[in-house]
This record gives structure tokens, C-alpha cells and sequence, in this order.
């Protein structure tokens, strides 16, 4: 009997990819980049299984261009904003994602950009490589102090809650607010729920943990930046549309706020012009789980969801489970 077909948008690692090609036949995009949309229409053809990555735009036109032969699209990351899940649902496919395994390094990134940001690493860093330092002076490369302070999260699922812990390890006090409140962060970390106002006022470090869905496109926008401190520091390893990117620009010009630590954008790759030239900004190209072990994890979750279900088995991550009844 012919092998199954699985189709991988871009190069992962290859464990993933080794534990695919004991069961199917696999093919990898062999270019270094995004397939274009017409490219993935032709590609995913005929396909029973596709390991799609969040760059990819996954839409009805994909999921009727693969065939009624296809039975699932793992998506390589555990936000699947890039999914058109109804869409899917409808045409009885299955949508998977990869939670879990990249809580630690997504959390451990927003820290590094909250320390970053607070103690002016980047622009240190490149004066001090340009042969600047002459001595050592007690005004310069001035930050703000992290220990004792307050942070607040807004997001309090596992990459959130997995942030709050490392922030007890800086003594911060933890405000959080999220759709559900977090028993867990509460009784543990000592964290306190408060309303986005109260949280925006009070402190001196934001970070943002939700997933991009209408309810949170723009959560923090000119009202919002409006009514942090002056010296507060914002973090974004969620999603770039969390944030209206003009009203940071103009937030961070105004000096509404102090800094800002971003992992992503949001009209990714697109950066707005001005966060490139400003000195208090750190700026990544979304690499919060890029780790080698957290790559590995994720892949592998994503490839053991695809054996299962071309086996007849569910998967572990689903994301529409009412395709499943
Ligand atoms: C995700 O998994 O959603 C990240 O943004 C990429 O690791």
C-alpha cells in the first residue's frame, strides 16, 4: 500500500522530521523562506497531512486546495492565529498546535528583554564594542531597577504564569489580570488580580501574555500607554497586534512610557521605521522559542499528532475539538 503524504512548510528539525519518514512520505519546502500563497496551494495538494508554521496563512482556499484526502494541519507553534480553525472544522480537518513545551523559553526571552530594556544591554553593548569606554562614570548607561518592583502581567495562562514565577526569584509584586483568574499564581506567587487600569497604573513593568483573537487586537493602544508610569517598561512576546505599534512610536517619543522590549510586530516582518532608531527599544525577530531544544519539542509534538491521526488515533493538541465528535 502507498505510503501517506505529509507536506512541511519549512525546514524543522530533524527529529520531527526523521520521526515522520519512519511512517509517511514526507516532502520539506526545500527553500529558505515563506511559500508563497500560490505555492501552497500547489504544494499541499494530494497531501494527507500538513506541518504548517505560523507564517503560513492557513484558510478555507488551503484546505480545499489540499483535498478531502487530507485529515490534519499541525501547526508549528502553540498560537494558531494563522488558522482559519471554523474553516477547517467545516471541511473536517483537524487543527493542531504545540502548548507547553515552549513556556519556559518564551517566558525566559520576555525576561531578557524586560532586563534589556532596564539596563540599556543593547546600546552598553555597542558603545563599549565601538571603543567608547573611556572610564567609569557614574552617569552612565543609567537603567531602571528591576528587583522589588511591581510587574504586571496581563495573561495569566502557562507562558504567563511560568513569567510571574520567575518574576517571585526578583521579589516583584505581581499584578495580573486575564480573562480567567489564576488560583494558581495567586495562592503560589501571591499574585493579585486587578482590573487593566488599576494594573496599567501600577506597574513598572507590562507584559503581555494573551493570544491574538478580536478581544485583544489592540489591547494596549494610546488610552492604554496613557496611563502607565513614565518609567515603566512594556514586553510583548505575544502577538504584534497585542500592541497599536503608532501609538507605542508616539508613546515611547512623548515619553509616556521608558522603554520597550518587543519579540514581535505588528505587520510582521514590517517594523514601524521608528522603533529601529530608537535607543531604548530591543527588538528581536520573534524568536521566543527559539531554542534548540524547545525547536525539537515542538516539532516533535507536532509530527507525534500527525502519526496519530493518519493512524486512526486523536491527537494530543487539537485545537478545533469539535471535529473530532
Ligand atoms: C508560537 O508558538 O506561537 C510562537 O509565536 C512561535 O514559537
Amino acid at each position: 500500500m502507498d505510503k501517506k503524504k505529509v507536506y512541511i512548510t519549512r525546514r524543522i528539525p530533524d527529529e520531527a522530521i526523521e520521526l515522520l519518514e519512519e511512517h509517511f512520505d514526507v516532502e520539506i519546502n526545500p527553500e529558505d523562506r515563506v511559500l508563497l500563497k500560490e505555492e501552497l496551494l500547489e504544494k499541499v495538494k494530494g497531501k494527507d497531512a500538513v506541518l504548517c508554521l505560523i507564517t503560513d496563512n492557513i484558510d478555507k482556499e488551503v484546505f480545499e486546495a489540499a483535498g478531502t484526502q487530507c485529515k490534519i494541519f499541525a501547526n508549528y507553534g502553540v498560537g494558531y492565529n494563522n488558522i482559519d480553525t471554523a474553516a477547517a472544522t467545516e471541511s473536517g480537518i483537524i487543527i493542531t498546535n504545540t502548548p507547553g513545551v515552549l513556556d519556559d523559553a518564551t517566558a525566559d526571552l520576555a525576561w531578557a528583554l524586560l532586563m534589556a530594556v532596564s539596563r540599556r544591554i543593547v546600546p552598553a553593548d555597542k558603545f563599549t564594542r565601538n571603543g567608547a569606554f573611556q572610564a567609569w562614570d557614574p552617569m552612565m548607561f543609567l537603567g531602571r531597577d528591576i528587583t522589588g518592583k511591581t510587574l504586571g502581567l496581563i495573561g495569566a495562562g502557562r507562558i504567563g504564569s511560568n513569567f510571574a514565577k520567575k518574576a517571585k526569584a526578583f521579589d516583584m509584586k505581581i499584578l495580573y489580570t486575564s480573562l480567567k483568574q489564576n488560583p494558581k499564581i495567586e495562592s503560589e506567587l501571591g499574585a493579585v488580580y486587578v482590573d487593566k487600569e488599576t494594573l496599567l497604573k501600577e506597574a513598572d513593568f507590562v507584559s503581555l501574555h494573551v493570544p491574538l483573537q478580536p478581544s485583544t487586537i489592540h489591547y494596549i493602544g494610546e488610552k492604554e500607554f496613557s496611563m502607565m508610569k513614565k518609567t515603566s517598561v512594556i514586553v510583548n512576546t505575544s502577538r504584534g497586534p497585542v500592541i497599536d505599534e503608532k501609538a507605542l512610536v508616539k508613546a515611547l517619543k512623548q515619553g509616556e512610557i521608558w522603554g520597550a522590549g518587543l519579540d514581535v510586530y505588528e505587520n510582521e516582518p514590517d517594523i514601524e521605521q521608528e522603533l529601529l532608531d530608537m535607543y531604548n527599544v530591543v527588538i528581536v525577530p520573534h524568536i521566543a522559542s527559539a531554542t534548540m531544544e524547545t525547536r525539537t519539542n515542538m516539532g516533535l509534538i507536532a509530527a507525534r499528532n500527525i502519526v496519530k491521526v493518519l493512524t486512526g488515533e486523536n491527537p494530543d493538541t487539537c485545537v478545533n475539538i469539535e471535529v473530532l465528535k
